[in-house]
């Protein structure tokens, strides 16, 4: 009996003084905030939670908007429990993605989230992601672009065909789900190497493994500990642990690896990323040795010690991460150009009548796309409106001055995108969707920093002009033969996603009606 009063009143000290440290620890983390030494503006720090306690009960473009009015153009933030400044001076802005872009080269670790991912541009820093991205570039050049437009083409057909096809049953879809097998095919043609048809057939095995690496939401305990602590996220990064499940890994690599083999036993050609790569590998090993034969006349003339190729395993990456940025960020611009196409009638006119005027019924060619410049105002505006990626990152590589403040070295600076693009500062009635805004007369106008769906300098997104490309091919296709209207299920106006890309939380409901002839 003695015994279990002993033990239990040992149990219960050591509870409480568990209970005392933990408040302790809270107390200290909250008077413990870098910006107030910094006299950098900003709310209190929450302890762990950091700035994610407020995103996950409002949403982020939300929770910015408020940081920006509350306390300024530079603010102090912890996300979770790693200190950020948010920076929407857009001088200061321009200083650290183009001007400073040195110092700021890198954006927040992905050790953790990164997996297969691991050799990606997403998760490389410094000289190696340098060398990748160099490597990388010239896939989405205007030559390489023009090699793919015919795979992308073929995907826009299938697009448009299952628009009539809905038209003529008259069913009201929601075109969001649409939008995601035009990515994911358009995606995996022209940059993987694999022909998915998830527009013809959704419930293949590859496509149900490929939208695993689309699910990762705020369900995954791996990426709150990401947003908390990346120290931790690294540390079990290290130890294997992935965002990604391993069967899905598993299955993707080694449908992969079989498309790599055959293109380097020239079993096969198709102008994607893959090709280009072991293109690329050959015409290095022709140099090299041509170099080697010239070495004693031309010293020169040597490569340097910088890598001139991809491995399997780093192609493999870098298409895996073409898939996952460019799968949810290209469906959501689409269906958010839907959706304002539908509550925008007249927009979509006048977009028709561009088509119509510009390419009739011939063929949509490569030079012919690139004459329809009110699509691509509308595009643009569709891109201000709903940013797919709410933030940008970087990470300062040594200590910095952004104007007045300090910023020590390893500290984030983010730019909340989104705040930007509706800041009525820039943006007069930043709510109302005006095409005419990126008119060439009033582009000029404007700061150049205002308007950064994309990001910008070194470190911008090397996928815009595909996705453009893409995006713009299909709705050319699709408005041409089919009108979308609102219908009794649209969501207006639309609710969003809490996740950092931004997405219509409930889809994009629509009518699709057949053009007459
Ligand atoms: C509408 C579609 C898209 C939007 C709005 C978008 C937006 C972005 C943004 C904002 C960034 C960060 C830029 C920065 O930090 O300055 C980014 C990075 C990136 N995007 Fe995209 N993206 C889109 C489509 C694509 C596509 C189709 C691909 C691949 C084919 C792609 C591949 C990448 C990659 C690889 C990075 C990392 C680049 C690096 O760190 O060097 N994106 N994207």
């Amino acid at each position: 009996m003695a015994y279990f009063l002993i033990t239990d009143s040992i149990t219960t000290a050591l509870l409480i003084l568990l209970v005392v440290t933990f408040i302790y620890y809270l107390y200290r983390a909250r008077k413990n905030n870098i910006f107030h030494r910094l006299g950098v503006p900003g709310p209190e720090r929450i302890p762990v939670l950091g700035e994610m306690f407020h995103v996950i009960r409002k949403h982020m473009t939300m929770h910015d908007t408020d940081l920006v009015r509350q306390y300024g153009k530079v603010v102090g933030i912890y996300e979770g429990t790693a200190p950020a400044l948010l920076v929407t001076d857009l001088d200061l802005v321009r200083n650290v993605l183009i001007k400073d872009s040195h110092v700021f080269i890198n954006r927040r670790g992905m050790e953790g989230i990164g997996g297969p991912l691991e050799h990606s541009l997403i998760a490389l820093k410094d000289e190696e992601w340098k060398n990748a991205r160099s490597i990388v570039s010239p896939t989405f050049s205007s030559a390489k672009l023009k090699a793919m437009y015919t795979l992308m083409g073929e995907v826009g057909d299938t697009y448009r065909d299952r628009l009539l096809e809905y038209a003529d049953k008259q069913e009201l879809f929601n075109i969001n789900e649409l939008n995601g097998q035009h990515a994911l095919d358009s995606i995996s043609s022209c940059l993987f190497g694999i022909e998915t048809n998830s527009l013809k057939n959704e419930n293949a095995t590859l496509i149900k493994h490929l939208k695993k690496f689309f699910t990762v939401d705020f369900k995954n305990i791996f990426l709150y500990i990401f947003l908390i602590s990346p120290r931790l996220a690294r540390y079990l990064g290290k130890k294997g642990y992935s965002i990604f499940p391993s069967d899905t890994i598993n299955y993707v690599s080694n449908i992969v690896n079989h498309v790599i083999s055959q293109r380097r036993q020239h079993l096969e050609r198709r102008n994607d990323f893959i090709q280009m790569m072991i293109d690329h590998e050959e015409a290095v090993k022709v140099e090299e040795a041509m170099t080697e034969q010239t070495k004693t006349k031309d010293p020169q003339q040597q490569w340097g010690t910088l890598k001139k190729t991809l491995n399997d395993k780093e192609i493999f990456s870098q298409g895996l991460l073409f898939l996952t940025a460019g799968f949810e960020t290209t469906s959501a611009l689409l269906s958010f150009f839907c959706y304002f196409m539908t509550i925008e009638p007249v927009v979509q006119e006048k977009v028709y009548e561009e088509i119509q005027q510009e390419l009739g019924n011939d063929e949509i060619t490569y030079e012919k796309l690139n004459r329809l410049q009110y699509l691509e105002m509308a595009i643009n505006e569709t891109l201000r409106m709903y940013p797919p990626f709410i933030r940008l990152n970087r990470v300062a590589s040594y200590d910095y001055q952004l104007g007045d403040y300090h910023v020590p070295k390893g500290s984030s600076v983010n730019v909340p995108v989104y705040q930007i693009h509706h800041d009525p500062e820039y943006w007069p009635e930043p709510e109302k969707f005006i095409p005419e805004r990126f008119s060439p007369a009033e582009k000029v106008k404007r700061h150049p920093m205002t308007f950064l769906p994309f990001g910008d300098g070194p470190r911008n997104c090397i996928g815009m002009r595909f996705a453009l490309l893409e995006a713009k091919l299909a709705i050319a296709k699709a408005l041409r033969d089919v009108e979308l209207q609102k219908c009794e299920k649209t969501e207006v106006p639309l609710q969003l996603g809490k996740m950092n890309t931004l997405k219509a939380k409930n889809g994009v409901w629509v009518r699709a009606v057949r053009r007459s002839e």
